[in-house]
């Protein structure tokens, strides 16, 4: 390790984001309800441009009427490539009450992007004497926000998650698909004439995670676009889960179990981490560096893998 510690990321469960256009008024009962861990109200994308400015008070009258429970509460602005992400900062800040925990800033492609929402959120806070401090997440989503990751992930202290949303990203990239996340069937490796399908999202994802990792944000994986195949959803989320990210979006609410199951430590995992940290002790004590654990290797190195684990199942388990 550099002298420089690596910092933690916020300790807060982010297993599944759930999303909702805020031009939908009938689904915020449902999406509070949900067990999602993080709820993103959105006034981008999945909101017709006529619709914007009956959306973002609908978001604003949400916030403040609706019992979010323990949720982080979340929306999703529009770009910085828009007329209306200004006025989305500026009524949010203005009108939304303390509940509001956190602004997603989509299409993020440098860190000028977020200096420039964060000196229009820093002076709305003194000017209303809000208490609680927005935070900030992101989307990368385009080539730029890709080539530009590391330095979005130290452009501001508000900002505490990043996501990878695959289908501008593969827009932005020249990427021939459609698909929104997930396997692409024309990324395949031959072998013995068997096809081997490979995974295109793999090099971005890493990228985010070790930007995240290095700067002490959450590294999240976005939407997958086919909602009836559970089977892929899970797949991209578990590739998602060995990279190192906390947790993915959910688009549709049968999503959300799959995500919370996904990102959740299983039993077995746990106790396997606890018996490594407990091997690791006892070799300790026997001034060893390293030891056998069922047949394998384990050494200093170890320990800190199943303390990842370990503190995310307690994370979870107090949440
Ligand atoms: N949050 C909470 N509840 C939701 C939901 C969501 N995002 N999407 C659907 N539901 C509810 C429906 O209201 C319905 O409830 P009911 O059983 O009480 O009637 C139930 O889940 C089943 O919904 P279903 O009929 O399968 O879907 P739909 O046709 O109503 O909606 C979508 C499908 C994709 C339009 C909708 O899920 C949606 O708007 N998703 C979010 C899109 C989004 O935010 N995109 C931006 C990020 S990529
Ligand atoms: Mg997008």
């Amino acid at each position: 390790m550099s002298f420089r510690l690596q910092p933690a990321a916020p300790a807060r469960p982010n297993r599944c984001q759930l999303f909702g256009p805020a031009s939908n008024t009938k689904l915020f009962a449902k999406m509070a309800a949900s067990d999602a861990d993080v709820i993103n109200i959105d006034l981008e994308d999945s909101v017709a441009p006529s619709d914007k400015d009956v959306a973002r008070a609908n978001a604003i009258e949400a916030i403040n009427s609706i019992d979010w429970g323990k949720k982080t509460l979340s929306v999703r602005i529009n770009s910085l490539d828009t007329p209306y992400w200004y006025r989305d900062v500026v009524d949010l800040l203005e009108q939304a009450g303390e509940r509001l925990d956190q602004i997603m800033i989509p299409k993020v492609g440098c860190a000028e992007d977020i200096y420039a929402v964060d000196a229009l959120v820093t002076a709305i806070e003194a000017a209303k004497g809000r208490k609680k401090r927005i935070a900030f997440e992101v989307i990368i989503e385009s080539a730029a926000g890709i080539a530009h990751v590391e330095a979005i992930a130290a452009s501001s202290p508000r900002l505490q998650a990043m996501s990878l949303g695959a289908a501008d990203f593969a827009a932005s990239m020249g990427m021939q698909t459609t698909g929104i996340g997930g396997t692409q069937e024309n990324y395949y490796m031959m072998h013995e004439g068997q096809k081997h399908w490979s995974d295109p999202w793999h090099w971005a994802q890493a990228a985010i995670v070790a930007a995240c990792r290095t700067h002490g944000v959450l590294p999240v994986d976005g939407p997958f676009g086919d909602f009836s195949d559970d089977e892929g959803y899970i797949a991209q989320a578990k590739r998602s889960a060995t990279l190192g990210m906390v947790g993915k979006w959910a688009i549709h609410p049968k999503q959300i179990g799959l995500a919370n199951e996904v990102f959740t430590p299983s039993e077995g995992a746990v106790s396997e981490a606890r018996e490594i940290l407990a091997a690791m002790e006892q070799a300790k004590a026997n001034g060893e560096g390293a030891t056998v654990y069922k047949g394998r290797l384990v050494d200093i190195a170890s320990i800190k893998q199943a303390e990842v684990i370990v503190a995310q199942a307690e994370l979870i388990a107090s949440s």
